[in-house]
């Protein structure tokens, strides 16, 4: 029997799809990279998720697994052989537990992470991971790509909000570790193999998370500041004020919130001059009134000192959600703007400012004029460092001429610093290249023998996050 027909018998012919536009699953985010796939085979549960992986092993073809789509470092797409098989997990959507007492959800891989956060609201707790992609991002994405957002500073990343997985491995059994232990010493963290691994390990089909307390009031401000440096000073007076209240310290500079206001005008934003712009979020338990306290004061002692020129506080839920969108809305502006080269970096926050003047420099001797769309979770050391083509260069010019010596200097500063060259996003196909460049080889060579022990024939998502000879 032919792998297709084996498909179609697994899950139903409606569910194996071949023809029409597949480009949903076959192009990425953002419109860099589009493969070619066998097929797109849907599985409903996780009986089926094992099935489909023994039939693809016995016709030695791989699978890449997919959610919503929305990475942003092509490594959820297929190759371009039209031999993989597309494996997507969004009909896998169901909530399968809520346990108040233990605080923890258990969700299928397919759920969007939106659904995860109103489940756990309606609950009355808190998910607290929280991205611009949340509207179609799924958690199983969100585990195998370890996403941060804009929550890391209070909550973790993504690892740290998962106390177990369900996953099925590289020769179709399914690893039931669905605990919601919050302490299980019995050996090696398996978990926390999966959880990062981009889909090259094996088939994350359910987790059981992390919930929280919901905050009883949560507080956003919006200030302007002249320059990078005063950012990171408001931001260890923000930490000293408000210790683990700080739940959100986000910064943008001019560029990159001119494009909001370009492609996306009804998003007005306060202060558009202002060289950088920060968003800053405290949540408390206590009441409004003390939280409203603390961060007026925190706000004009920074006022008073000199590291904010201007700020404002948002004065209901709604003035809130408009300043996160503002925010939120900046990847999608720089997407209508045309393409450009992403950096996705972390250094310690130490050394950010220096690392910012000295690249920035660097960069416009490179490419004289070149634009930096320059944001990021402050909080975390990760800026999402992007270079822009100069306003009169075309950005396909752009990238094929600078897109490597770009890369290379960024990534050779970053490695100066003490940083990583991916904070949040992980590695796909876009930087399995570099990575070797980069890693401790040592390291390097572990990530292989995991792998290669894993999935020995290299069936899952083959040459992205580590190449096998
Ligand atoms: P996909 O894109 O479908 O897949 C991502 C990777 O995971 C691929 O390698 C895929 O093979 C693998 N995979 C997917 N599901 C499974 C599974 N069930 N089992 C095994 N492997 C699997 N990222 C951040 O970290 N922080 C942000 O703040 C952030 N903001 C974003 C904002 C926008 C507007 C956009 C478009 C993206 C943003 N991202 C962000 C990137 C992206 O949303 C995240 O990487 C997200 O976690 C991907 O989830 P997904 O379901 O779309 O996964
Ligand atoms: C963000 O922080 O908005 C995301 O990581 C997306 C991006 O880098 O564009
Ligand atoms: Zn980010």
């Amino acid at each position: 029997m032919s792998l297709i027909s084996e498909l179609q018998t697994i899950l139903g012919t409606s569910h194996v799809l071949m023809k029409g536009d597949l480009s949903a699953f076959e192009l990425d985010w953002r419109k860099r990279s589009k493969g070619r796939a066998l097929c797109v085979a849907s599985p409903a549960n996780t009986q089926e998720v094992a099935q489909v992986v023994k039939a693809c092993v016995a016709h030695k073809t791989s699978i890449v697994p997919q959610g919503g789509n929305t990475g942003l470092v092509a490594g959820s797409i297929p190759d371009e052989s039209g031999q993989q098989v597309l494996l997507s997990l969004k009909r896998m959507r169901a909530i399968q537990a809520i346990d108040t007492a233990n605080l923890s959800i258990t969700v299928q891989a397919g759920c969007v992470l939106q659904e995860i956060q109103e489940a756990a609201s309606h609950a009355g707790l808190l998910f607290p991971l929280s991205l611009g992609s949340e509207g179609s991002c799924t958690i199983g994405g969100n585990l195998s790509t370890n996403a941060g957002g804009t929550q890391v500073l209070r909550y973790g990343n993504t690892r740290e909000l998962c106390l177990g997985l369900e996953v099925v491995s590289a020769s179709g059994e399914i690893y039931s570790g669905l605990s919601g232990l919050r302490k299980d010493n019995t050996g090696y963290d398996l978990k926390n193999l999966f959880i990062g691994a981009e889909g090259t390990l094996g088939i994350i089909t359910a987790a059981t998370l992390k919930l929280y307390p919901k905050p009883l009031s949560t507080l956003t401000a919006w200030v302007a500041v002249d320059d990078l440096e005063r950012c990171v000073s408001l931001l260890t007076q923000s930490h000293q004020a408000l210790g683990a209240q700080l739940t959100g310290y986000e910064v943008m500079n001019q560029f990159s919130l001119s494009l909001v206001g370009k492609h996306i005008p009804q998003l007005a934003c306060p202060f558009p001059n202002s060289p950088w712009c920060v968003l800053l979020e405290l949540s408390d338990s206590e009441s409004q009134a003390h939280a409203s306290q603390q961060l007026e004061n925190l706000l004009s002692q920074a006022m008073e000192s000199g590291l904010a020129s201007n700020a404002i506080l948002a004065d209901s839920l709604q003035k809130a959600k408009h300043l996160w969108h503002i925010r939120e809305s900046i990847t999608m502006a720089q997407a209508m703007e045309g393409l450009n080269i992403k950096n996705d970096i972390s250094l310690p926050v130490s050394s950010i400012t220096e690392f910012v003047r000295t690249t920035d420099h660097a960069l416009g001797q490179l490419v004289p004029g070149v634009q930096l769309v320059n944001f990021g979770h402050l909080g975390d050391g990760n800026l999402h460092y992007n270079v822009q083509s100069p306003a009169h260069m075309p950005a396909s010019v752009f990238l094929e001429t600078f897109e490597d010596p770009v890369n290379t200097l960024v990534y050779q500063q970053v490695k100066h610093f003490g940083g990583s060259i991916s904070a949040e996003h992980g590695i796909g196909s876009l930087k399995v290249l570099t990575l070797p460049h980069y890693k401790d080889p040592i390291a390097l060579k572990m990530m292989r023998q995991i792998k290669v022990c894993l999935d020995p024939l290299n069936t899952f998502n083959p040459n992205r996050v580590v190449m096998i000879d």
